[in-house]
């Protein structure tokens, strides 16, 4: 079959990755979708069950930073577009390992980048109609300040243009061009990943694109995140690991709707821009944490504040970010996106889904996992 465009998304077998390949396997049948994930702990085929018997999709088990390889697949598939997701994503690992994350978030990116320029420029047309677009995050802005630290009581509605969330704790934000300041060597890693796609850019004309996301949460998040981890805990009434006081904040987006702004810049936004994607949805951690619990509570048909028991205050994360906040206008200004979800709503979709995907849960949580658990939380 003759597709359309040939579609390199990678890091599709992940928790954000695998919506994006979802959305695009669904929404576009004249495209092919090649989804390139090295399978980490993190990567997991069922989260793509659904799909994987789709004309339109084909998995490569591959390792970004083996150049090599991924040179040779961008001729075999004549990849045309490249969306690029596949890294080491959780801080706290950073914190432990940090080689890891420079050899993938950073070697990984500049290989997929250099392979990216060596195949397009082979081509009669060159970078005519091609686009390298690569995900990255709010954490790369560094931290804000808590000007309201007091912040506001639940409960709260939320729009995207009018939520009680946006400017909850402060009135700065992360817009576009706030400089770079990271301080995890996650986020270090991430922000040199960044400055790598704009150099082959300004250097060599590659038509790129980078986004920086805030907080995403959802199904099919590896419970080693906040969320997932805490719904998980609470229904096997095991401690919650609240780091510091909990007041850090954090801006959350629904996952489908990063992926419905990825589909909508892949498309039409502007190369060599940045756009920032968020929720306009800051949450103190502990009040957050709160709604998980009533929210849990309440569907495990529990008594009203049975599990607010579990709440235990933990050692800090070493350099913990105060506050993250983003400013996305220029991605609703220019292209027209907003949350489609009402945080509320999101946050019972995503318990909701958990409850009912036990088995998806457990076979992470079974085995490797749990021992690395055990040993991060051991003297905290
Ligand atoms: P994740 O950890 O759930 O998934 C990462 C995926 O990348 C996994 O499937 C893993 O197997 C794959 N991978 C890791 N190393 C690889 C390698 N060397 N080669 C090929 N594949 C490899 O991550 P996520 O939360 O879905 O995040 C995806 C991207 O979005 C990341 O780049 C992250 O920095 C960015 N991001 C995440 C969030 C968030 O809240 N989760 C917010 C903003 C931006
Ligand atoms: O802001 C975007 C980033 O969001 C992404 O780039 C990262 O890939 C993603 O992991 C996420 O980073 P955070 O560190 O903010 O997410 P995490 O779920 O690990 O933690 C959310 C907040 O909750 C943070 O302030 C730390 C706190 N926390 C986390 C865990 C896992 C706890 O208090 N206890 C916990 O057990």
């Amino acid at each position: 079959m003759n597709f359309k465009r040939n579609i390199l998304i990678t890091g599709g077998a992940g928790f954000i990755g695998s919506h994006v390949v979802r959305l695009f396997v669904r929404k576009y049948p004249d495209y092919r979708i090649i989804n390139l994930d090295k399978l980490t702990y993190a990567g997991n085929l069922a989260n793509l069950e659904d799909i994987e018997q789709e004309p339109n999709y084909c998995f490569v088990k591959a390792d970004i930073c083996d150049f090599e390889r991924i040179y040779a697949l961008m001729q075999e598939y004549r990849i045309d577009g490249i969306i690029h997701l596949a890294a080491e994503s959780h801080v706290d690992r950073s914190i432990k390992d940090p080689f890891t994350f420079a050899r993938t978030n950073v070697m990984g990116t500049l290989s997929l980048l250099q392979a990216a320029k060596l195949y397009w420029e082979s081509l009669p047309e060159k970078f005519e109609g091609k686009r390298f677009y690569h995900i990255s995050t709010d954490e790369v802005y560094g931290a804000l300040e808590l000007t309201h630290p007091e912040g506001i009581e639940p409960p709260f509605t939320t729009t995207a243009s009018s939520s009680e969330h946006h400017q909850a704790y402060g009135t700065d934000f992360f817009y576009e061009d706030t400089k770079y300041n990271p301080h995890s060597p996650y986020s270090a890693a991430k922000a040199s990943s960044d400055h790598f796609v704009r150099a082959y850019h300004d250097t060599y004309g590659l038509p790129t694109i980078v986004t920086n996301c805030s907080n995403n949460y959802g199904p099919y998040q590896f419970p080693e995140k906040l969320i997932p981890l805490f719904i998980n805990n609470i229904r096997h009434r095991k401690p919650l690991p609240v780091y510091g006081k909990g007041e850090n904040v954090r801006d959350w987006l629904y996952v489908e709707d990063h992926a419905r702004a990825i589909d909508l810049i892949f498309h039409e936004g502007k190369t060599a821009e940045t756009y920032n994607i968020g929720g306009f949805n800051e949450w103190k951690n502990i009040d957050l944490i709160k709604v998980i619990i009533a929210t849990v509570d309440r569907l495990l048909g529990n008594a009203e504040g049975a599990s607010l028991d579990l709440i235990t205050y933990v050692t800090d994360r070493a350099g913990h970010d105060l506050r993250y906040a983003i400013d996305s206008t220029k991605l609703q200004k220019e292209l027209g996106w907003e949350p489609s979800l009402q945080f509320e709503e999101g946050i019972e979709k995503t318990v909701r889904w958990y409850l009912d995907n036990q088995p998806w849960m457990d076979r992470i949580t079974s085995g490797e996992y749990e021992k690395y658990y055990e040993e991060m939380y051991k003297g905290r």
